[in-house]
């Protein structure tokens, strides 16, 4: 009999990472891992996940993927931020409470400003405020406290000035008037997305698992057209596709079926699998890379550090419109799909600037 497979550990894994930290308090339950993939820009920001893994392996296997997501996120958005992030383990329903979190703030202390946690899938602002008293390296936090609210508004102002430009690329100019957008997920971002696309004059379809979010969507904006499903809707008429629900947008059906000529939408991790990326180039579909046009919300949170104001931080998110540009010059200069080049320019920025803190100061 073969012995069972042990999962790799952290180390033989070879990712790259920094730090990993494994925090427990057993009275409230806490089992968190907080991930730092690199801090060569600056402090490591990214979200607190809360959910409820299968096992502890989905949850280092998240956090690691996550924390690398977030590194090149902020590199290719400009910020002088490293990449990090978080997960606590377990169901936020039963188990999140005060000193909970004020215990997973202690342990965020204790990396004394070389991780700064945020909300995310599970986390919301209130609950920064909680892990802002027992620490200082917080963002999101309410309004009430100072910050900067519901990131979704910048998130998708983001996505659609990545749309913009990939319009431009494809047709000529910079809108998208006229042009059929469909988008898969109409919640937070989705739903803000649909009102600039309804601004700039598309013609834009919605599908949700969620009849309440549709509902919405069209109670705004009437014109708006809905589908049953995301199938129906990657197989439709469309110019434009903006997948703004769960990741794993992107799998070989879809990109089979699909007639859009543009792909841009909010969802993280779009790309189902490695080589999708070619799949979608071979087919003359044109890629804008998940994590360069949804950097908006990050933008709006590492704003926060410097006191926020909203329009500096759309400022700063307008210029997702020029990233975007370079983006897909540098993917033609260079013959590769988008999301490499995406790759290349964030991995350049955190060699070259990076590097820089290597030059002795004398302090
Ligand atoms: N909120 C942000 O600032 C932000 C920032 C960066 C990236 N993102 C990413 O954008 C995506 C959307 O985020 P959000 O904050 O709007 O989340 P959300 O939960 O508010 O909205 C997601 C919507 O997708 C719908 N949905 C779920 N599964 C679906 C399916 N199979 N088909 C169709 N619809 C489905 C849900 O019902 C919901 O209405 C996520 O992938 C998130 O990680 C969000």
């Amino acid at each position: 009999m073969t012995a069972p497979q042990q999962p790799l550990g952290v180390f033989a894994r070879g990712t790259g990472h920094e730090q990993v930290v494994f925090c427990h308090d057993e009275p409230t339950g806490l089992k968190a891992i907080i991930a730092i993939y690199s801090t060569a820009l600056g402090p490591a920001l990214g979200g607190t996940r809360f959910y409820p893994y299968a096992s502890e392996q989905d949850a280092l296997e998240d956090v690691l993927n996550l924390s690398r997501g977030m590194a090149y996120k902020a590199a290719l958005a400009g910020l002088d931020l490293g990449g990090g992030k978080a997960v606590i383990i377990g169901d936020p329903a039963k188990l999140k409470n005060e000193a909970l979190l004020r215990a997973y703030g202690r342990f965020v202390e204790s990396l004394d400003g070389r991780y700064y946690t945020a909300c995310d899938v599970g986390t919301f602002s209130e609950d920064m405020d909680h892990i802002a008293r027992e620490c200082s390296f917080v963002t999101g936090r309410t309004v009430a406290h100072g910050g900067a609210g519901d990131s979704s508004v910048l998130t998708a102002f983001g996505v659609f000035q990545g749309m913009r430009a990939a319009a431009e690329i494809t047709w000529g100019t910079p809108t998208l008037h006229g042009r059929t957008v469909g988008v898969a997920g109409v919640g937070k971002v989705g739903h803000h997305l649909v009102t600039h696309l309804v601004e700039d004059g598309a013609d834009v379809v919605v599908t949700d698992v969620n009849p309440e979010a549709v509902a919405r969507v069209q109670t705004e904006h009437p014109g708006v057209r809905a589908v049953d499903t995301t199938t129906e809707l990657v197989a439709g008429d469309l110019d434009v596709y903006a997948p703004c629900a769960l990741g794993g947008a992107l799998d070989d059906a879809t990109v089979d079926v699909l007639r859009a000529r543009i792909v841009c939408g909010a969802a993280n991790n779009q790309l189902a699998h490695e080589g999708i990326e070619k799949s979608l180039q071979d087919r003359g579909i044109l890629y804008a890379p998940d994590y360069m046009v949804n950097a908006g919300g990050l933008i709006q949170v590492a704003d926060e550090l410097e006191g926020f104001s909203f329009e500096r931080a759309k400022q700063r998110a307008a210029k997702i419109f020029d990233t975007t540009a370079q983006v897909f010059a540098l993917a033609a200069d260079e013959g590769v799909p988008p999301a490499v080049a995406a790759d290349r320019i964030a991995e350049r920025r955190m060699n070259e600037v990076g590097r820089l803190r290597g030059i002795w100061l004398g302090r």
